[in-house]
C-alpha cells in the first residue's frame, strides 16, 4: 500500500491509523507494514521498536548484557559489559566463548540438528544441502586439518575462494580454533592478494583451483602462486578442487583439501576464546592508496549480527533466507555466514552470476527453494530492471515475504520496482545502512514496526546514536545535509586497523572527539528518518563496492607511460558510480586508443577486475591548487555536469580546467 501523508492532521481514519502515531512531518510517500505482517513480526509496531530503542539508550549495559546472556552461549560469563577508553572499546570483558560453537554446536541439541544450515547452488546447477549436523562434521574435520598443519589460535589465514560451501566451512573451522581469517574477494588480483597476506603475515592460504561465473572458469590458484612466491610467512596452501582444471601444485607447500580431509576425525572441540579475540580482518578501501585491515572480534560482533538478523530480517524458524552478496565482502561475512548461522537460519548461497545462463537465474532460485527473505544491492536491482519484467514475471515469487537492500543508496524508482515486481507489493523492503567497520546493520527499519520511505534507511537500531553535523561539529538540524557521525560505541564496531592503531584513531575518531566519523553525508528528516547520501571522502562506491580514488591512482602511476593520474567517481545509471580516470603521460608517442585499453587492463591486473575503469581521459595537465593538490572536486564537476561552477580561486592554471571541460564537448 502506498500512502502519501502530508502531515498528521490529514491522516485518514483507516484500520492502519495506529501507524500514524509517528508525527510524520515530511512529504514523502510512506509504506506502513500490513497488519498481517505486523501480527507475526518479531518486533511489533512502533511501540515495540521504541521500547527496545529507549531501553538501549537509557541503560545500555543492562540492554546488551541481557541480550548477551539470552542469545549467546558462553563457556564463561563476562565480568562487565563494556569498557570504553576512546577510541578503543571492549565488550563483554573477561567472557569466554566460541563463534563456531554458537553458529553450529549449540543448535545440535535442538530440533535444528537436521535443519538445512546451508543450501548451496553452483552456477552449473549442482547443489548441496548441508544440515547443521553435517556442517558440524565438515567444520570439525577441516579444523582438524588446520590443527594437523600446526595452526593455532592467534595465527592468521587468508581465504581466497569462489562461493562454494568450503568457504563458510573454512571460516567456521578457523573461528573454531581462534585462527583469525581474512577473506580476499576472488575478484582481487595477485598483487592485492599479496599485499593482504604480507600485512597479516598469514601462515596459510585456503583457496580453490577456480570457480564458475557466466559459464567460464574464474581461475584462482595462479594468482595464489604469484602472490605466495613473495610471501615467506605462508607455509601451506590448501586447495579445493572445484573446476578440475589444470593447476600447478608445489610439492610440500600445496595440498588438496580432499586429501588432507580424508579420514580426519569428526570431533574437534571449539576452543574457548576471549570475548575480544580477533575473529577476522577484512580489508577495505580508505582514503589513501593502502587498504585498511578492519578488525572484528568475537562476542560483540556475534551478538549484534545475531540480533540484527532477528530485528531487521524478522527471521522465523521456517524461513529460507538468501543474501546474494559474495562472502568476500562484509555483507557476506555478517549476513550469509555469522548472523544467519548463529540465529539458526537456513542460509542460501549461490556461486555464480545473476544472468547465467539467463536473466532469470535469481528468480528461478527463489522459486525453486521457496525463498522467504531476499537481500541484495541496488546495483543488481537496477541491472535486472533494465532486462525487463518478463524475467521475474515468469516465476512464482510468492514465497517472498521480506526484501532487503544494502551497499548504496537505493533510488526511489528502483525501490518501487523491487517492491512491486519482486515483492508483489506485499513485501516490506529493509534498506540497511552499515559499513565494513560497523560489522552489522546500524540504520534500518524493523519491518513490522517502522513505516518505510523509499530511499531512507529509516531509524537507527537499538544502541545506535547517529547525528548529522556540520564542519564545526554542530548538529545541522532536521532536513539539512551534513556529516553522519555515531555518538556511542556499539558491540560489533571495528576495534582497530590491523597493525595501525594511529590510522584507526585519525580516520574515525579524531574529527569529532568521542564520536565515530562515518565518512558519509546524510540528512535526518523531521520524522527522525535518516537518508544517507553517499561518501564525503575520496572513496567511490562502484556497484556497492568501496574503492579509493587513490588506490586506482597509485595503480595507474605504476604504469611506465603514466606521469600523473587523478581518479573520480562518475555517476552511472546502473553501478551508482563508475571509475573515471584523468591521466597525464610521460613524454613519448602514444596511441591513445590502445593505451586507454591497456591502462584499463592494467588497473584490473593491479587491483582486480571489479576496479577496471569505465573511462580513461588523457590530458596535458591536471587542475591543482597552489600547494600542488589535485582538485578532484573540479574533476567531479566535469564528469558530472561537464562544466565548472565552483570556487576556483586556488587553482594553479585555469586553462587546464577549461581544456578538460571543453574536451568533453569534443568527444
Ligand atoms: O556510503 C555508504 C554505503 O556503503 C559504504 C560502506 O561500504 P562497505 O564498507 O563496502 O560496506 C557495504 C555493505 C555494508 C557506506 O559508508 N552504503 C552502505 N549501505 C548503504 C549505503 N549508502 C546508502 N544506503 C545504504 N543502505
Amino acid at each position: 500500500m502506498r500512502l502519501l501523508i502530508p502531515n498528521r492532521a490529514h491522516v485518514p481514519a483507516t484500520g492502519l491509523a495506529k501507524w500514524y502515531n509517528l508525527p510524520f512531518m515530511s512529504q514523502e510517500a510512506i509504506y506502513p507494514p500490513s497488519p498481517e505482517f505486523v501480527s507475526k513480526a518479531n518486533v511489533q509496531g512502533m511501540e515495540g521498536y521504541r521500547a527496545l530503542y529507549d531501553h538501549a539508550a537509557e541503560k545500555p549495559e543492562e540492554f546488551w548484557g541481557e541480550l548477551a546472556e539470552k542469545e549467546i552461549s558462553w563457556f564463561e560469563k563476562w565480568n562487565h559489559v563494556f569498557e570504553w577508553h576512546p577510541p578503543f572499546a571492549k565488550w563483554f570483558v573477561g567472557g569466554k566463548l566460541n563463534v563456531s560453537y554458537n553458529c553450529i554446536d549449540r543448535h545440535l541439541a535442538t530440533p535444528r540438528k537436521n535443519k538445512a544450515a546451508i543450501i548451496w547452488e553452483g552456477e552449473p546447477g549442482d547443489q548441496r544441502v548441508i544440515t547443521y549436523q553435517e556442517l558440524h562434521r565438515l567444520v570439525c574435520r577441516f579444523a582438524n586439518v588446520l590443527k594437523s598443519r600446526g595452526l593455532k589460535a592467534g595465527d592468521r589465514s587468508i581465504v581466497y575462494m569462489p562461493m562454494i560451501p568450503e568457504l563458510p566451512i573454512a571460516l567456521l573451522a578457523c573461528a573454531r580454533l581462534g585462527i583469525t581469517h581474512s577473506v580476499v574477494f576472488g575478484g582481487f588480483s595477485a598483487e592485492a592478494l599479496k599485499a593482504r597476506i604480507q600485512d597479516l603475515d598469514a601462515a596459510v592460504v585456503i583457496t580453490a583451483d577456480g570457480g564458475w561465473r557466466r559459464g567460464k572458469e574464474v581461475k584462482l590458484k595462479g594468482a595464489v602462486d604469484e602472490a605466495v612466491a613473495e610471501c615467506p610467512s605462508v607455509k601451506d596452501v590448501i586447495v579445493v578442487k572445484r573446476t578440475g582444471s589444470e593447476i600447478k601444485m608445489q610439492e610440500g607447500r600445496d595440498h588438496w583439501w580432499h586429501v588432507l580431509d580424508e579420514g580426519m576425525s569428526e570431533d574437534c572441540p571449539a576452543v574457548p576464546l576471549d570475548s575480544e579475540h580477533p575473529l577476522y580482518v577484512l580489508y577495505t578501501s580508505g582514503t589513501t592508496g593502502k587498504p585498511k585491515g578492519i578488525l572484528h572480534t568475537t562476542a560483540g560482533y556475534l551478538l549484534q549480527t545475531t540480533m540484527t538478523m532477528k530485528w531487521v530480517f524478522d527471521l522465523k524458524e521456517e524461513d529460507t533466507y538468501w543474501c546474494s552478496a559474495d562472502i568476500g565482502w562484509v555483507t557476506g561475512h555478517s549476513y550469509i555466514v555469522y548472523g544467519p548461522l548463529s540465529a539458526g537460519a537456513t542460509t542460501l548461497m549461490y556461486e555464480g552470476a545473476p544472468d547465467s545462463p539467463n536473466y532469470d537465474r535469481w528468480w528461478r532460485i527463489i522459486a525453486k527453494y521457496r525463498v522467504n527473505i531476499f537481500y541484495t544491492s541496488p546495483t543488481a536491482i537496477r541491472a535486472l530492471i533494465r532486462q525487463g519484467e518478463q524475467w521475474p514475471n515468469g516465476h512464482d515469487l510468492t514465497s517472498l515475504r521480506l526484501l532487503g537492500s544494502v551497499g548504496e543508496p537505493i533510488n526511489p524508482a528502483a525501490w518501487e520496482w523491487y517492491h512491486r515486481v519482486i515483492g508483489g507489493g506485499r513485501c516490506p523492503i529493509v534498506d540497511t545502512w552499515w559499513q565494513t567497520e560497523t560489522g552489522s546493520i546500524l540504520i534500518a527499519p524493523m519491518p513490522g514496526a517502522v513505516p518505510l520511505k523509499p530511499g531512507s534507511g529509516t531509524l537507527p537500531m537499538p544502541g545506535i546514536v547517529p547525528e548529522v553535523i556540520d564542519l564545526h561539529g554542530n548538529p545541522v538540524g532536521p532536513g539539512k545535509e551534513g556529516f553522519l557521525i555515531l555518538k556511542r560505541p556499539w558491540p560489533s564496531m571495528i576495534r582497530t586497523i590491523w597493525g595501525d592503531p594511529d590510522r584507526y584513531e585519525s580516520q574515525y575518531w579524531a574529527r569529532v572527539p568521542g564520536a565515530y566519523f562515518t565518512g558519509d553525508a546524510a540528512r535526518c528528516d523531521a520524522d527522525g528518518y535518516y537518508w544517507v547520501l553517499g561518501r564525503v571522502d575520496d572513496v567511490m562506491n562502484v556497484s556497492g563496492h568501496r574503492l579509493s580514488t587513490m588506490e586506482v591512482e597509485s595503480a595507474l602511476v605504476r604504469h611506465d607511460a603514466v606521469a600523473e593520474a587523478a581518479v573520480v567517481g562518475k555517476p552511472d545509471e546502473i553501478t551508482g558510480q563508475a571509475v573515471c580516470c584523468f591521466v597525464t603521460l610521460k613524454k613519448g608517442d602514444y596511441d591513445h586508443g590502445k593505451l586507454g585499453i591497456e591502462l584499463r587492463q592494467w588497473v584490473a591486473h593491479e587491483i582486480g577486475s571489479f576496479a577496471r575503469p569505465a573511462e580513461i581521459r588523457f590530458t596535458d595537465a591536471l587542475p591543482k591548487t597552489r600547494s600542488g593538490k589535485i582538485m578532484r572536486r573540479l574533476l567531479r564537476e566535469i564528469v558530472t555536469s561537464h562544466t565548472v561552477a565552483g570556487d576556483v580561486t586556488t587553482l594553479e592554471d585555469m586553462s587546464v580546467v577549461t581544456n578538460l571541460a571543453a574536451q568533453h564537448d569534443d568527444d
